[in-house]
Parts: structure tokens; sequence; C-alpha cells
């Protein structure tokens, strides 16, 4: 897909791998429509790019915010794009130390915020991309979404991270299967560690020496930029589809992540 032609809406755009993204698939001509929840870091990076890119303050979990989101995305031109890169927080064990059960409803806030969430964008983002005529070949545009590695090798404590990464690498294939006749395509990113704002408080140069040690190369952690070029890939390249991508630099997490 031409990136020239298209419009972007980038949920969680105002964060690690949205922002670089979002900076990514601007500067490879598209017009973007940042949407995060934090109108603060999501104003910014849409004022920052400046032409073709626009804010709106959009809470994923919510039917009209996203729809509002993507109303507004259309405004810029036909949609091609979602990319799906909001955060969220949360993991327990399933067990505390006195051996007394998580409660149910940790971890149906953990699979709100990522699975379904994504489900929620998703399937707007791909009734409003039906909308936009196909380009040449028939391609009408794509959905990337953004599961982790903890899909395949989750660690202690996230059992519902896993299982609600777990989820979107399991719908990739459908909603290829489902889009593939109006030319939308799915695709799904699988990062390991990578220093963005989510590791808030932490020291950057502590955290690359820590996952470095379990990285076979490079032996860092990753940069969101590193996610946004194959974000950039997925977009351009129409054979790309109904995949999960690991990108980790071959990292696979032990019970407790890195060593
Ligand atoms: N950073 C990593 O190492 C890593 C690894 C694997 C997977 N991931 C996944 O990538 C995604 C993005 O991670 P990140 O590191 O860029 O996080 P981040 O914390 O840098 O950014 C997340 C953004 O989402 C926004 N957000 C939170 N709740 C929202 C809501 N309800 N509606 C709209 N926006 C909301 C936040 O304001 C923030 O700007 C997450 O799904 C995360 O699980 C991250």
């Amino acid at each position: 897909m031409d990136l020239n032609e298209a419009v972007a809406f980038v949920a969680g755009g105002g964060g690690g791998f949205g922002a670089a993204t979002a900076r990514r698939l601007h500067a490879a001509g598209a017009k973007v429509l940042v949407g995060d929840l934090d109108d603060v870091k999501g104003k910014a990076v849409a004022e920052e790019l400046g032409d073709g890119a626009a804010f709106v303050r959009t809470d994923v979990t919510d039917e009209d915010s996203v729809q509002a989101a993507l109303d507004a995305a259309m405004e810029l031109g036909p949609l091609r794009v979602a990319v799906v890169a909001h955060g969220g927080r949360g993991g327990k064990r399933i067990l505390d130390k006195e051996s007394k059960p998580a409660p149910q409803a940790a971890f149906s806030q953990v699979i709100d915020i990522f699975l379904n969430a994504t489900y929620n964008i998703d399937r707007l983002a791909a009734a409003a991309i039906a909308r936009s005529e196909p380009l040449a070949h028939g391609e009408r545009g794509v959905i990337i979404n953004t599961a982790s590695i903890a899909a395949f090798d989750g660690t202690i404590g996230q059992t519902a991270y896993a299982a609600a990464k777990a989820g979107i690498v399991g719908m990739t294939l459908p909603l290829a299967r489902d889009l593939g006749p109006l030319g939308i395509r799915a695709v799904t990113i699988a990062p390991g560690t990578f220093l963005t704002p989510a590791f808030r408080d932490a020291d950057p140069d502590e955290l690359d020496t820590y996952w470095g040690k379990a990285v076979p190369f490079p032996k860092r952690m990753g940069r969101a930029e590193e996610y946004a070029m194959l974000a950039q890939q997925i977009a351009e390249n129409p054979y790309l589809n109904g995949e999960t991508i690991r990108l980790d630099g071959g990292l696979r997490f032990t019970a407790k992540g890195g060593h």
C-alpha cells in the first residue's frame, strides 16, 4: 500500500509504540489520527507532526469514543491503516503468598483493556476501512494489532496478560479470513521487551543491561522505532496477512522473564 494516499488511526498514539508509529507513518506520507486517553501526550505527538495529523482523546474501551476518533480520521481521507497500540496495567499471581486466590475482577480488567478493547477497535476500524474505495489490486487497508511474546511464553504473574495477548494472536487469522473478501489484511506484532514509557519508573540503562543479558542479539531492549519499522512494512507489504510476527531479538521469556 502506498502510504502517501493513506490515513492511519493509531490507538495509543501518545505512547511508546504508538508515537513512534505515528511519526514513521507520517514521515512516509500518511495522514495520522492520534487517539489516546492521555490528552497531553497525544496532543504533543499530533502537534509535533503538524500538517496531516490530528489528535482525538480516545478511550479504547468505549464504543462511542473509538467511533468518534475513527470519524475524525475519515475526515482526513480514506482510512487504510489502524494500529492498535494502547497500553494498560495489571497482573497478579493466581495465588498470593498466603495462597489466597486472585480476584476474578483483576483478571477481567486485564482482559478488558488488552483483548476486549483490541476487538472493539478492530471491528469499528474494519467497518471504517471497508468504506474506503479499494486501491489497485483490490486492497482496502490493514489492521495491525499488538500482542506480546507473553502470548507464547508468559511469565510468573502474567496469567491474565498472557491470556489477553494469546487472544489477540488467536484472533489474527480469523480476522484476516473475515476481512479478506473486502481487501483488508490483519497482522499482529508480538514484541519482546522494549524501552518505552510503559517502564515508567526504572532507569533505562539498568533496564537495557538487565534485559540485554537475556536477548541473544542485540543485547539490549528493543526500541519503539523498531516496532514502527515493522508496522510500516506491514502496512506497505500486501502479502503480509493473517500472521503474528515476533519482534524480540530472539528473546524467550523464562518463568521470571529474563533470567
Ligand atoms: N513495551 C514493551 O516492552 C511491550 C512488550 C510487549 C507488548 N507491549 C504492548 O504494546 C502496547 C503498547 O505498549 P507501550 O510500551 O507503547 O506502552 P505505553 O505505556 O508507552 O503507551 C500506551 C499508551 O496507551 C494509552 N492508553 C492507556 N489506556 C488507554 C485507553 N483506555 N484508551 C486509549 N489509550 C490508552 C496511554 O495513555 C499511553 O499513551 C501494549 O499493548 C503493551 O502490552 C509492550
